[in-house]
C-alpha cells in the first residue's frame, strides 16, 4: 500500500542535516510500531532484535528471514515515519553482489524505506552499489555491534588521536559513497561532534554526542521492557516491565481466588436459568 503524501521519506531524512534533530527509535513488531510511528521519523527494525526479542547473546545470529519478517510486520503499523531495516552479520559483508541480493530482498518483501549495513572505509564500495541501484543505505560507524568479536566487547571507540581518524575517515567515506544518513554508536562525544561537522548527511548519535543531527535508542531500554544490560547512554522514560508483573500478579491471584471471571465477562449470568439440570 502507498504511503501517505505526509510520510518521512529518505530524501526528506537526508535534508534534515543541521535542521530540527531526528527521532528514530527501534521496533520490531506491528503494534510497537502503530504507537511509535506518529512521535518519530525513522523507526529502526534493528537486528538488535536478536537480544531484545530472542534473547540471543549478540546480534550476529539474527537471520536475513528474521530481519525480512519483522520489517514487514513493522511496515504494517507505519504510514509516517522512514521505516529502515537492518542487514544483518553476513549477509552484505562478502560482496557487493550479496549486499544487493540481501539489500533488494529486504526492499521487496518488507516494503521498507532503506536498509542499514555497519562500517566504513571497507563497505564503501558496497554503499556506493546499493545506492548507485536505488537502495538507500544508512550507515553505521563507531561502536559497530556486529563486530563485537573482532573489538573484544562493547567498547567505547574514539579513544585517541588515531582512533579518532579512523572513525572520521569512516563517516566520510561512507557519505561520499552515498549513505543518506548514519548511526554513529558508543563514540567518544569530540569525535561524534567531529563526524557531524565533517559530513553533509545527517548524524543520528547512540552513546555520542548531542550535537549529532538526531538520537535513536533501543525503544525496549526507555520504556524498561529490556533490563538484562542497561548501557550508560539509555534514559529511563517508562517501568512498563513493573507494570507488566504487576498486572501479571494481579491476573494470577484473581484467578487462584475464582474472582475471575466476573459475571461480565461470561456468557449468561450465573443467577441466570440453568442452561444443564442435574
Ligand atoms: O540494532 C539496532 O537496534 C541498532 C541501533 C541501536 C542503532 O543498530
Amino acid at each position: 500500500m502507498a504511503k501517505p503524501k505526509n510520510a518521512v521519506t529518505v530524501p526528506d531524512i537526508a535534508a534534515r542535516k543541521g535542521g530540527t534533530p531526528i527521532v528514530c527509535l527501534t521496533a520490531y513488531t506491528t503494534p510497537m510500531a502503530r504507537l511509535l510511528d506518529p512521535h518519530v521519523d525513522i523507526l529502526l527494525v534493528g537486528d538488535s532484535l536478536g537480544m531484545v526479542l530472542y534473547g540471543l547473546e549478540s546480534t550476529l545470529p539474527v537471520t536475513l528471514d528474521m530481519m525480512v519478517n519483522h520489517g514487514a510486520a513493522v511496515v504494517r503499523g507505519a504510514d509516517h515515519a522512514c521505516v529502515t531495516v537492518d542487514l544483518p552479520f553476513a549477509a552484505y559483508q562478502v560482496s557487493p553482489a550479496a549486499a544487493y541480493r540481501a539489500g533488494a530482498r529486504v526492499l521487496a518483501e518488507t516494503g521498507c524505506d532503506a536498509v542499514k549495513l555497519e562500517g566504513g572505509v571497507e563497505m564503501a564500495e558496497t554503499i556506493r552499489f546499493l545506492t548507485q541501484r536505488s537502495i538507500p543505505v544508512m550507515g553505521h560507524v563507531g561502536l559497530k555491534p556486529q563486530s563485537v568479536r573482532a573489538m573484544g566487547g562493547y567498547t567505547v571507540q574514539g579513544r585517541g588521536d588515531k582512533a579518532a581518524r579512523k572513525i572520521i575517515a569512516d563517516a566520510k567515506a561512507i557519505a561520499e559513497a552515498g549513505a543518506f544518513s548514519m548511526v554513529v554508536e558508543g563514540t567518544m562525544e569530540p569525535v561524534a561532534r567531529a563526524i557531524t561537522a565533517a559530513i553533509d548527511v545527517p548524524t543520528i548519535g547512540i552513546g555520542a554526542s548531542v550535537a549529532c543531527d538526531g538520537q535513536v535508542l533501543v525503544t525496549d531500554d526507555i520504556i524498561g521492557l529490556f533490563t538484562e544490560f542497561t548501557p550508560r547512554f539509555v534514559k529511563r522514560y517508562a517501568d512498563i516491565g513493573s507494570d507488566i508483573e504487576q498486572a501479571v500478579r494481579a491476573f494470577a491471584e484473581d484467578v487462584r481466588a475464582r474472582s475471575f471471571p466476573g459475571d461480565e465477562h461470561c456468557f449468561g449470568s450465573k443467577r441466570g436459568p440453568k442452561l444443564i439440570s442435574g
